[in-house]
């Protein structure tokens, strides 16, 4: 099951190993580096279906930190287009996740300490959010986006999209997860607007909608769409649930979303979510996936063949993405096949007699 294809649209994965998207932190003014190369392009090489490229900024301001991946203008093209053609020539097929941090941004990167960062050290203002509520005390107060903010934020989304098509990925990933900009507005723990995109749970979620419709204007129809959604908040008596995730999954599936990646948490500091616990996050994949009638991707403490196996042989999920045990291991999909008995093959630089 790991190693049947799926297809999905035009585009056939050859297994259903997805190496979630990780933030490397390591670009200057947006653009790939050699990093990236090595770093995503070892992972396809290592035999994954599916190799996505970090949460990557839509626009400037829309950054985690100074050193995101970003594809805000079209320069940005030509180093992504040479990344996702040589995952291509390895039989991955190369996504992108576009992102805004909403009011997460402009924060150092973790090995830096990761603290939110001043204009003087390399910071911006204003950071942007549905309302003007600082993630923590020691984070930036959030200007509210205006209408025409949001108008051009649907719009960046949009020509990010297109750039992304551009650069040659065949996957699109959009991130309304993990307490960035899009999540914020889903969740009444952190939008408090009063306008038509705030409020009841379809002013929530409008913006979410607005912009996959206006991604799938100029996404090609052939490649398929994804959205990752926290599908809960960790929060006790409040946040977003997993019963809104439902429905959400359900209308992005009539709008062309073709698969949820189902991740949680992220909304607020010192939430206490196990991810140390082996799949915890599954069992909101397969609620998705069953109650919303959308393929899932299950993502969260997924480390042994035999996991993945399982997940996808019990209908949990149709996809399994893998983050950090892809870090310690970027051939993991070869060895998940020695362990399932079933053949991968090897590049061709690879697999040979030895002399
Ligand atoms: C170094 C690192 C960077 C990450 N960056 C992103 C990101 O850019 N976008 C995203 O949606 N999740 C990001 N995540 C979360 C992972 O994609 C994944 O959801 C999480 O690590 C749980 O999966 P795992 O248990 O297999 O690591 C990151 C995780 C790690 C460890």
């Amino acid at each position: 099951m790991l190693f049947t294809p799926l297809k999905v649209r035009d585009v056939v994965f050859r297994n259903r190993i997805v190496v979630s998207p990780m933030c490397q932190y390591s670009s200057e003014g947006g653009f790939l580096t050699d990093w990236h190369m090595v770093h995503l392009g070892t992972r396809a090489v290592g035999g994954a279906g599916a190799v996505i490229a970090e949460a990557t900024a839509v626009e400037e301001r829309g950054r985690i930190s100074p050193n995101d991946l970003g594809i805000w203008s079209d320069e940005h093209v030509v180093a992504l287009e040479r990344m996702t053609a040589f995952i291509d020539s390895q039989g991955a097929v190369p996504g992108i996740q576009l992102s805004h941090a909403g009011r997460k941004a402009s924060t150092a990167r973790p090995w830096d300490g990761g603290v939110p960062l001043d204009e003087r050290h390399g910071g911006w203002r204003p950071v942007m959010a549905p309302s003007s509520i600082a993630f923590d005390k020691s984070y930036p107060l959030p200007k509210e986006l205006t209408l025409q903010d949001i108008d051009d934020l649907i719009e960046a989304f949009a020509d990010a999209a297109e750039r992304a098509r551009q650069a040659g990925f065949r996957l699109l990933e959009l991130h309304a997860a993990q307490g960035y900009l899009l999540h914020e507005f889903l969740s009444s723990v952190t939008n408090r607007r009063t306008d038509r995109y705030g409020g009841d749970f379809e002013n929530r979620i409008r913006i979410v909608l607005e912009v996959t419709e206006a991604i799938r204007i100029r996404w090609p129809q052939r490649l398929p769409l994804f959205v990752r959604i926290s599908t809960v908040d960790w929060i006790e008596n409040g946040g977003w649930s997993i019963e809104e995730s439902e429905e959400l999954a359900r209308q992005l599936k009539s709008r062309g979303v073709d698969l949820i990646v189902c991740s949680s948490g992220g909304l607020l500091p010192n939430l206490r979510i196990p991810t140390m616990r082996a799949g915890y996050q599954v069992s909101f994949a397969e609620y998705v996936r069953h109650h919303s009638g959308i393929l899932t991707c299950a993502i969260g403490g997924i480390t042994s063949a035999e996991q993945a196996e399982t997940i996808l042989e019990s209908g949990q999920a149709d996809m399994v993405a893998i983050g950090r045990e892809l870090l310690n291991d970027p051939y993991w999909p070869i060895h998940a096949a020695g362990a399932l008995r079933e053949k991968i093959d090897l590049p061709v630089q690879y697999a040979r007699e030895i002399d």
